[in-house]
């Protein structure tokens, strides 16, 4: 199972329940990065335009076209050159983006500025990504270019649509397929932090882990890590974005692993902590039960009609009452009352969790649209975590230095929540006979 560009035609089916006769959709793949001088970064394609053409390579544009007829998509693309191609490997040219990517037209890029006006001209609603700054700027080249035929009947849209408002909605919902292609991004992830705690005794270093984690990746078929990976030893844990990883790692130490693959355009976000010598000392214990006790209450509470606003409140209530039993905070005031004092600031600083998709942090909104609703197809991370740095005075100083995160990718379902990173030990004791058991 890859994504394949039946996925994509799928993609563009359930698109049109979204669109009507007269809407032309506009969308431009990713352009080459340049790193310095004439060396590129690795080339990854736009998400959206991913998921509605399946097609690679960069700089293309896809004009996806509504008549009574139905949705035609017309694809711009680099025409096939062999002394280009020696360098950057086989395009799929015109011919290829008609029979193997289902474009019912293509075109040579150089095509672009005379074609697209040409297709603009007598669409109702133009749709596209309001924010794209040089697609505005080129643009407004075309929109020039119908308005000098007015004259003979030309007629540029005239209401604009941004396009996440229809697209962002399609790509939240995954179908079975995308979920089987999320489950594999999960497993290939879950394999690679199993081998991680496998490796990562006492006197290996974190860049050690890092490598071991992203070569299992690749040599599974992923093409990426979805985000930098996190390898942190000890109180590293508590830089939340650490991505030196290049300590060592000591005895006494737990790491906090936060990795997770690209596979077929889909991300994993995975999180782990576990100590390196095989056994939770006391106080690395109580925070990790604690952790995971919220972490399993707040997955249960993964349903229909919650929201990200609820799992967020039912985490800090939860937290604050464990961090009182930790001593981190005043036994003596009430949870309400520390929660409305966001009291757990210093120890948990980020959110719940975050939408998951082909992008780690997914579309589908956020600020407001924390208050939306969940739906069978949505897929979130559930991520808790208590955070005591080696500076934090106010905290029992055994407890200083320990940070402990554990983050599972999860499916709404019309039931039980799915957990698509299922296959880690993530009890403590289930960890420590993990590590028992496989070194
Ligand atoms: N790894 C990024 C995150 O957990 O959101
Ligand atoms: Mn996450
Ligand atoms: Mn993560």
């Amino acid at each position: 199972m890859t994504f394949s560009p039946e996925l994509a035609a799928a993609h563009r089916r359930r698109l049109a329940a979204s669109l009507k006769p007269g809407d032309l959709l506009l969308l431009p793949a990713a352009r080459q990065t340049v790193r310095n001088n004439d060396v590129h970064h690795r080339f990854r394609q736009d998400s959206d335009f991913y998921y509605l053409t399946a097609f690679p390579e960069p700089d293309a544009l896809s004009l996806i076209k509504v008549t009574e007829e139905g949705l035609c998509l017309h694809l711009f693309v680099a025409p096939r050159d062999p002394s280009r191609e020696v360098w950057d490997g086989k395009r799929a040219g015109i011919e290829g983006a008609i029979e193997r990517y289902g474009a019912d037209q293509a075109y040579d890029l150089t095509a672009l500025d005379e074609k697209i006006p040409e297709l603009l001209d007598g669409a109702e609603r133009l749709i596209y990504a309001m924010e794209n700054r040089s697609l505005v700027r080129r643009l407004n080249g075309w929109r020039k270019k119908v308005m000098a035929k007015v004259r003979q009947g030309a007629s540029f849209p005239s209401v604009a649509v941004q396009l996440s408002s229809i697209l962002s909605e399609q790509r939240l919902i995954k179908d079975a397929d995308e979920l089987e292609l999320m489950e594999r991004a999960a497993q290939i992830s879950v394999a690679a932090h199993l081998a991680a705690m496998t490796a990562g005794v006492p006197g290996t270093t974190e860049s050690e882990l890092e490598g071991m984690i992203e070569a299992r990746f690749r040599s599974a078929g992923a093409k990426r890590f979805a985000y930098p990976s996190i390898v942190a030893s000890g109180a590293n844990g508590c830089v939340l974005h650490y991505v030196d990883n290049d300590a060592a790692i000591e005895d006494g130490d737990t790491l906090l692993i936060d990795a997770g693959c690209e596979f077929a355009g889909y991300a994993a976000d995975i999180t782990v902590t576990w100590p390196a010598n095989g056994r939770f000392t006391e106080s690395q214990r109580r925070v990790y039960d604690a952790v995971f006790r919220v972490q399993l209450s707040v997955i249960d509470a993964v349903r229909p009609g919650a929201t990200f606003k609820q799992l967020n409140a039912l985490a800090y209530h939860l937290l604050v009452a464990e961090m009182q039993q930790l001593g981190l905070l005043d036994q003596s005031e009430t949870v309400d009352a520390l929660v409305e004092a966001k009291a757990y600031r210093p120890y948990y600083m980020h959110g719940i969790g975050h939408w998951l998709g082909m992008d780690v942090h997914d579309v589908g909104g956020y600020g407001k649209k924390m208050n939306r609703p969940f739906e069978p197809g949505m897929v979130l991370t559930v991520e808790p975590g208590i955070y005591i740095s080696p500076d934090a005075e106010a905290a029992p100083e055994g407890l200083r230095g320990i940070a402990v995160r554990i983050e599972d990718d999860i499916v709404v379902t019309e039931g039980a929540p799915r957990i698509l990173s299922h296959g880690l030990p993530r009890s403590s004791a289930a960890i420590e006979a993990y590590l028992a058991a496989n070194r």
